[in-house]
């Protein structure tokens, strides 16, 4: 709803009147009415025009203030007021200044005689020069025109400002929205960071399991034979006991008794063949052992997750490391082939580079369905400046590739093509993280149905 409120204050009634006619609808039919009949028209299609203000009147400055006053109260201010400059009691500047104070926003027209002020004079007493002026005698359309345009002003002002108040208040919800929206995507790329960890873990930890399962598996067989061969041996010792006896006491029927049992004894228990299991037992058990011993070894190098400092690392050695904890997941469909170059030690986050290995085979290995290859090169390229000496790490799997399209966004967070719950897309976008760090590069090149090869450069001395 426009605001079309206009204050007149003027001590003349005859000028109040003029204001009526000029500014009010009735006059303004009535003008068309009397045209309409001149011409001989109907006059009911006469569309009421855009004089429609609601006039308020005032005979003094002082009433005039009162009313502005009151509008502010009763939340109907004016838009407008048209102010006579000479008027018994206040004059017509003195009556601006105090409605201004009162109503910052409504737009004030002195309206003053030839001789009594200059507009330089009003605005020093009134002290803003936002005022407009007005001659009298006035011109009724100069009066249309004013009331017309500092209507729209008015009201244009209270849109604008109504617009930056809800511009404000979208603004700040935006903001909260984003504020929480941010906390939500912190909290969420936590909770996944976890999860890949959990996963990575996971993994190791079953493929650990598998890996110490086997050897133990043997162990434990190895150890209950070697329990019963014992228990065969220890009578057989006893069984030489009593023959000493018998030979210490000279009694020959009974010592030839004792060699015949002793004889017996040794074929239906297979002493023979316990005395050659024995030890193969043994070597076995101990290859089992060491091959624990191995995996462990392994696993503390791989999982020295808290010393995060930077250590002189063999790349290949890492690699290795990383192969045999996933040794179970590729035994059976995967072979992988190993290129290894003679390479310089590199200093290095030794774990946070073997993670990073073991995102890019981890992918390899799912990406391929059936059996495939994974091959692994390494390098030292020298280059004479320090950025030049790097490691050159070439993974490169037969699996089902990746489309080009999809190429610009594999190092993006959460970016997956795998199924919900498989992949958390983290994984590349971590690896980047560590070799970046490194002060390294990661590249890939891939072709669907092919296979895909991921370069990473490493350089030799990082600082
Ligand atoms: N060797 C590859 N062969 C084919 N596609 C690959 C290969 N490596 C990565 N991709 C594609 O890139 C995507 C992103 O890989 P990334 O390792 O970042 O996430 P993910 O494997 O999907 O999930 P996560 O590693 O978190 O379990 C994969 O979903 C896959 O589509
Ligand atoms: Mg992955």
């Amino acid at each position: 709803m426009k605001n079309r409120r206009i204050l007149i204050i003027d001590d003349d009634p005859g000028i109040r009147e003029t204001y009526h006619n000029i500014l009010t609808l009735k006059v303004k039919k009535e003008i068309l009415s009397k045209g309409a009949n001149l011409f001989n028209k109907k006059t009911n299609h006469i569309k009421q025009k855009q004089i429609d203000f609601k006039l308020s009147m005032s005979t003094s400055g002082e009433d005039g203030i009162d009313k502005v006053r009151t509008s502010l109260e009763n939340d109907e201010p004016f838009a407008a007021a048209f102010i006579d400059m000479k008027m018994p009691g206040i004059d017509g500047a003195e009556t601006s200044k105090k409605i201004w104070e009162l109503d910052p926003d409504i737009k004030i027209v002195i309206v003053t005689a030839y001789s009594e002020y200059t507009p330089d004079d009003i605005i020093r007493v009134i002290g803003n020069d936002e005022i407009f002026y007005l001659r009298k005698p006035f011109n009724p359309e100069e009066i249309k025109q004013f009331a017309r345009v500092l209507v729209k002003k008015w009201n244009l002002e209270k849109e604008k400002k109504l617009l930056s108040e809800n511009l404000k208040s979208t603004n700040e919800q935006l903001e909260d929205i984003n504020k929480n929206l941010q906390e939500k995507i912190n909290k969420q790329a936590k909770i996944l960071a976890q999860n890949e960890k959990m996963t990575s873990i996971g993994i190791l930890a079953a493929g650990v399991a598998h890996e110490i399962n086997n050897p133990i598996a043997f162990i434990k067989g190895n150890l209950s034979a070697i329990k019963k061969y014992n228990e065969r041996l220890m009578n057989l010792f006893q069984m030489y006991g009593d023959l000493e006896d018998s030979i210490n006491n000279k009694d020959s029927k009974s010592i030839t008794d004792f060699i015949n049992d002793i004889a017996d004894y040794k074929r239906t228990k297979k002493i023979d063949f316990i005395f050659e299991d024995i030890i193969s037992l043994g070597e076995e058990s101990l290859d089992g052992a060491i091959r624990v011993e191995n995996i462990v070894k392994d696993l503390k190098t791989f999982s020295r997750v808290d010393k995060s400092e930077f250590m002189d690392t063999d790349i290949n050695e890492s690699i290795e490391v990383t192969l045999n904890i996933l040794r179970n997941e590729t035994k059976y469909k995967i072979e992988i082939v190993k290129n290894y170059g003679k390479l310089p030690e590199i200093k290095c986050l030794s774990q946070k580079i073997s993670q990073a290995f073991m995102n890019i085979i981890l992918n390899s290995i799912q990406a391929i369905d059936e059996k495939g290859t994974i091959t692994i090169s390494t390098k030292h390229i020298e280059g004479r400046r320090r950025n030049d000496n790097v490691v050159e790490i070439i993974i490169k799997d037969t699996g089902n590739g990746i489309p080009e399209e999809n190429i610009s966004q594999l190092f993006d967070p959460f970016y997956t093509t795998k199924p919900v719950g498989k992949g958390t897309g983290l994984g590349l976008s971590i690896t980047y993280d560590i070799i970046i760090a490194h002060g390294g590069s990661i590249t890939v090149a891939s072709e669907p149905g092919v296979g895909s090869e991921f370069t990473i450069k490493i350089p030799v001395d990082m600082h």
